[in-house]
């Protein structure tokens, strides 16, 4: 039997996009340990479904990390563990600057004392605010608008700035919308209050929502409704995989686009969603909201080139088809508590 490779600590590993690259990292021969406070984790997908070992404890608790890290052999850590919320951000941003910011400060600092230098980061493409030329790529000027996207700034800021102090090296990822669930069905996303569109979407379609908000008509797009560039989740957390790797080899630190490079409407997604599910999906029309660009789509080109990365489910029909799975499995049988509509 071959050994297993190095030991990878995942902060956020309950949640959506983390418990998906936890899946891949053990599918990659990693062995992984997450660490997750469980304020929108979901324990049962750690321990039951992926069966890695789940530590219960928050990135801010410093005697934890140093606990964790002499305990435990960790090579890297990747780092998921935010909150996400833009609308909560604007409304409660002090929850998000705390967790955020000076969360992964505590987390850095751990590191630094423990030697561990190798950091793969979720950061975000709302870094990048109001677009000024499309397909995004890395170096379009930065100008982020919400608190939570000025969280993911400041971290790659402090990221810049530990590197050249303390040799930390690191993977920034900017993700464009994540979306889909693992083809298995076994994992997908579960966040409690929902405010992305494609699970919105896919309540309605099961008849847990009446309708969805449409925010804003009057776009100049194909069809009046905000363009998004929507990257399978499968496709993200193989990307973490290699951006590890690339570390591992020697990278040096940088930031990577990740989406898929093409855009699909509002209008567009709810009509493929349609198709999909086979069920008629009420829209309501609404105004636009004050910062939604009307179109944002990235150029992963960089990711491509460097890492060798190439979206296994490009596809919108894939990535609503593996969505719809999970939904039905995970929420067909039951009511879902406090809904909330934000973004
Ligand atoms: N979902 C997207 O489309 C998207 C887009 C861009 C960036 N991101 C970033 O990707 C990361 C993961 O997003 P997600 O959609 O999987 O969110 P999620 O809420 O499903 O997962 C985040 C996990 O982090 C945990 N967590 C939060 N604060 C913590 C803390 N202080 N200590 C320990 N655990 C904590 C939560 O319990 C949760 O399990 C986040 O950093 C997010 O900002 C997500």
């Amino acid at each position: 039997m071959s050994q297993p490779k190095s030991t990878i600590l995942v902060t956020g590993g309950a949640g959506y996009i983390g418990s998906h690259a936890v899946l891949a990292l053990t599918k990659a021969g990693y062995e992984v340990i997450v660490l997750d406070n469980l304020s929108y984790g979901h324990q049962e997908l750690v321990e039951e479904v992926l069966k890695v070992k789940l530590i219960v404890g928050d990135i801010e608790d410093r005697a934890l990390l140093d606990r964790l890290f002499a305990t435990y052999n960790i090579t890297a850590v990747m780092h998921f563990a935010a909150y996400i919320a833009v609308g909560e951000s604007v409304s409660h941003p002090d929850k998000y600057y705390r967790n955020n910011v000076t969360g992964t400060l505590t987390l850095l600092e751990a590191m630094v004392a423990a030697a561990i230098d190798k950091l793969v980061f979720s950061s975000s493409c709302a870094l990048y605010g109001i677009p000024k030329s499309i397909p995004l790529v890395e170096d379009h000027p930065q100008d982020p608008i919400s608190p939570y996207a000025k969280t993911k700034w400041m971290v790659e800021q402090i990221l810049d700035d530990f590197d050249r102090a303390y040799g930390l090296h690191s993977v920034s990822f900017r993700y464009f919308n994540a979306a889909g669930a693992d083809p298995s069905g076994l994992l997908g996303e579960d966040h409690i209050p929902e405010t992305h569109l494609i699970p919105l979407v896919l309540f309605a379609a099961l008849g847990k929502l009446n309708s969805v908000s449409i925010f804003g008509t009057d776009y100049d797009t194909i069809d009046g409704t905000c363009i998004r560039d929507y990257i399978h989740v499968v496709d993200l957390a193989q990307a973490h995989v290699l951006g590890l790797e690339y570390l591992l080899n020697g990278g040096n630190s940088t930031a990577f686009n990740l989406g898929n490079g093409s855009g699909f409407s509002v209008r567009e997604l709810i009509k493929t969603a349609e198709e999909v599910t086979g069920k008629e999906i009420k829209i309501v029309e609404g105004d636009r909201r004050s910062g939604d660009p009307p179109v944002l789509v990235g150029s992963s080109d960089k990711a491509k080139r460097v890492l060798g990365w190439y979206p296994q489910y490009p596809s919108l029909r894939d990535i609503l088809a593996h969505a719809w799975q999970w939904h039905q499995q995970r929420h067909g049988q039951t009511h879902l508590p406090h809904l909330q509509v934000s973004r």
